[in-house]
């Protein structure tokens, strides 16, 4: 854990324009900054940074944050981590407290492995590029199938000598303990206890973390030999863990990004040659079938796979199955297949790079129309392995997340195979209620999650001053109103006031107070609110700072939509009543009370509009009566916040 000294300082030293400029191109405009927004696709800038609140915010996307939630989000970090990212930007020395002994050595161990990695990968590199050996043996290999050498230096392609401790012998004289050597598998320790180099006489491939540090090694012979093993391999270590890892991803990072889509391959040298293509959002599971982990770990920076298959027939029918995984996973999946048994390295070698990409953009087939045509064809006219086709493909359908991709999948399979919709749908219900039990579990434990917000466009019809148009969904709550509160508290909550014959009071604790009979029913809304409530009674006002800060994700959602909008509501609540006032701050008093009140007044609303439900509901005519009775004493009420609104705001 970093201590809360040094994430402070972290966070004083990040000037947001600074960790946004590395990744965005950002114009001046005013007091704020603007470019095209990181996390969607778009043409005009909509992405505001805001120097002096230290914040950022899409208003095409809606993201937003700070520093940390900035390099979270564009670098899919952990919290941790994208702390350590910006320490490292500002140089910032972290002492990481509240670490045991044990837990500060494995970190120290674990750093080592790291280093020895990195190391490793430089002598392999440098035995390439500058010895006799490497140049003619291993560049030279490199060269004649066609690489180009900043891809080389790229990936940082290296050479291991014709040597038992070439590399044992290097790291010993630097100081490096032999352990390290062992744990990385860089070497290995024999019967007789002797090390020696696992890599030697082989082109080398460094394997690289998605944060770009290297991990691991895949080392390919030269000989032809089928005797030796083609590739020789890192083993897992406390670094390298195969199964999350995807070779390439830190080279294809960005592009996977801007592109919104993964090109998924099988080998090294297939990332190579389709990178140096110019395809550069390429990555490869690396031999291994590829994993739960590896999927969602591409998950993270887009939701579109496509798969450069090997042509060859029985190699793709194996492993459609395998791929059932990747829908599963919510992903959208699509296959390109390629002409006489070439893959994607020997095919880019043959018809060049241009002519590559345009057969990749026209060979896009969407998997499980792939599927459903591949299967089809080869079951030919028999109807019992047609009727076994129907079920591998809904199996599929079956497996997509998102219900309504599933129903379009199912009109047009059932188009492809002829057959009814309503049969394909019956399927697919046996198989969903197959496992009916552990969906509903699911849900249930997913009670407590708030419903996703509606469509921008339906969320604030008051805000539009156009009203609950026909049609449109009219917010049945007062999340609007709660969020007004949230948002005079982190603008205004420190300014002090002195108004109704109060004197110097700050604007926080007079909201608060006001606000005491009040329940707010937005989940993070009502955090913010009492967390704010439980530091006022320690006598401490927070900062917006804070709240932007916060480790809970929406909690800072709500913090930088407040703080980076001016108005959430007052604009229209002034506009509508025809006051014009050059800023909210003009007429304070009226800006925090008609916050207040609207609350208020939406909540007494609501007590109006649930005692006139329960009247029409009552049978019993004395019960009427007694309700009736009680509407009326709130009705008196709400007229009466009504009638103080509008002397407020007249004012
Ligand atoms: P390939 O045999 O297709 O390798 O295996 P390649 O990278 O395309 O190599 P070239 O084109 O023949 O030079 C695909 C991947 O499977 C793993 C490697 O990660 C390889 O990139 N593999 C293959 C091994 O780990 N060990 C092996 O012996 C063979
Ligand atoms: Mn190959």
């Amino acid at each position: 854990m970093i201590g809360k000294e040094t994430v402070d300082r972290i966070l004083e030293a990040s000037r947001i324009e600074e960790v946004v400029g590395d990744f965005v191109d950002l114009k001046r405009r005013g007091t704020s900054m603007i470019g095209l927004c990181p996390f969607h696709n778009e043409k005009t800038p909509s992405f505001h940074v805001s120097p002096a609140k230290g914040i950022y915010k899409c208003f095409g996307c809606g993201k937003g944050g700070d520093s940390v939630r900035f390099i979270m989000d564009h670098e899919k970090y952990s919290y941790p981590e994208a702390l350590k990212y910006l320490a490292n930007k500002y140089q910032i020395e972290i002492e990481e407290i509240e670490q045991s002994p044990e837990q500060r050595e494995a970190d120290s161990r674990r750093e080592s492995l790291y280093v020895i990695s990195a190391r490793a990968a430089r002598f392999f590199s440098e035995t390439m590029w500058e010895t006799d050996e490497g140049k003619t043996i291993g560049l030279s290999y490199f060269r004649e199938r066609g690489f180009r050498d900043d891809i080389l230096k790229k990936f940082e392609l290296g050479y291991s000598v014709e040597s038992w401790d070439a590399l044992i012998q290097k790291a010993v004289s630097e100081g490096f303990k032999e352990s390290f050597l062992e744990e990385t598998g860089l070497a290995i320790r024999n019967d007789k206890g002797k090390l020696y180099d696992r890599f030697r006489a082989r082109v080398m491939f460094p394997i690289h973390s998605f944060t770009g540090r290297v991990i691991g090694f895949g080392g390919r012979t030269l000989k032809t030999d089928k005797s030796v093993p083609k590739y020789v391999n890192s083993p897992e270590s406390e670094i390298y863990h195969k199964s999350n890892v995807l070779y390439g991803l830190y080279f294809a990072k960005k592009a996977i990004r801007e592109h919104d889509n993964c090109y998924l391959v099988e080998g090294y040298a297939d990332v190579l040659s389709v990178h140096q293509a110019g395809i550069e959002n390429v990555v490869a599971s690396s031999g291994t079938s590829l994993t739960t982990e590896q999927v969602r770990l591409i998950g993270r920076f887009t939701k579109n796979v496509t798969i450069l298959y090997d042509g060859d027939a029985a190699g793709i029918k194996a492993s459609l199955r395998g791929l059932d995984m990747i829908l599963e996973e919510g992903l959208n999946v699509k296959v390109v297949l390629f002409p006489d048994g070439h893959d994607p390295d020997s095919y880019v070698h043959k018809i060049g790079s241009s002519a590559f990409r345009t057969y990749i953009e026209k060979n896009q087939q969407d998997f499980i129309l792939f599927k459903t045509t591949t299967l089809l064809k080869d079951a030919g006219n028999d109807p019992i392995r047609r009727a076994g086709v129907i079920h591998d493909v809904v199996e599929s359908i079956a497996k997509i997340p998102d219900s309504i991709k599933a129903s379009v999948f199912v009109r047009e399979c059932s188009a492809l195979m002829q057959i009814e919709e309503r049969i394909l749908i019956a399927e697919l219900n046996k198989l969903r209620m197959g496992k009916g039990s552990r969906k509903e579990m699911r849900q249930d434990a997913r009670q407590d999650v708030p419903e996703p917000l509606p469509p921008p466009d339906l969320m604030y019809p008051e805000e539009t001053g156009a009203g609950p148009a026909a049609g449109s969904v009219v917010k049945d709550s007062d999340e609007h109103q709660e969020r007004e509160i949230v948002r005079l508290l982190l603008n205004y909550g420190h300014e002090l006031v002195h108004w109704d014959g109060i004197t110097d009071t700050y604007i926080a604790p007079y909201i608060i107070s006001n606000l005491a009979d009040v329940t707010f029913d937005d989940p993070t809304c009502k955090l913010v609110i009492d967390e704010y409530s439980r530091r006022m009674e320690m006598g401490e006002l927070p900062t917006a700072q804070e709240f932007i800060q916060s480790q809970d994700q929406k909690i800072a959602e709500l913090a930088v939509s407040v703080f980076s909008s001016p108005y959430v509501l007052s604009e229209n609540w002034f506009a509508k009543r025809k006051i014009y006032v050059r800023n909210e701050t003009e007429n304070m008093r009226a800006t925090v009370l008609g916050g207040i009140f609207h609350l208020k007044k939406r909540k007494v609303e609501r007590i109006l509009k649930s005692i006139m439900d329960e009247i029409q509901q009552e049978k019993d005519e004395d019960n009427q009566a007694i309700l009736m009775q009680r509407y009326l004493r709130v009705k008196e009420v709400e007229k009466g916040i009504s009638a103080f609104l509008g002397s407020v705001i007249v004012k």
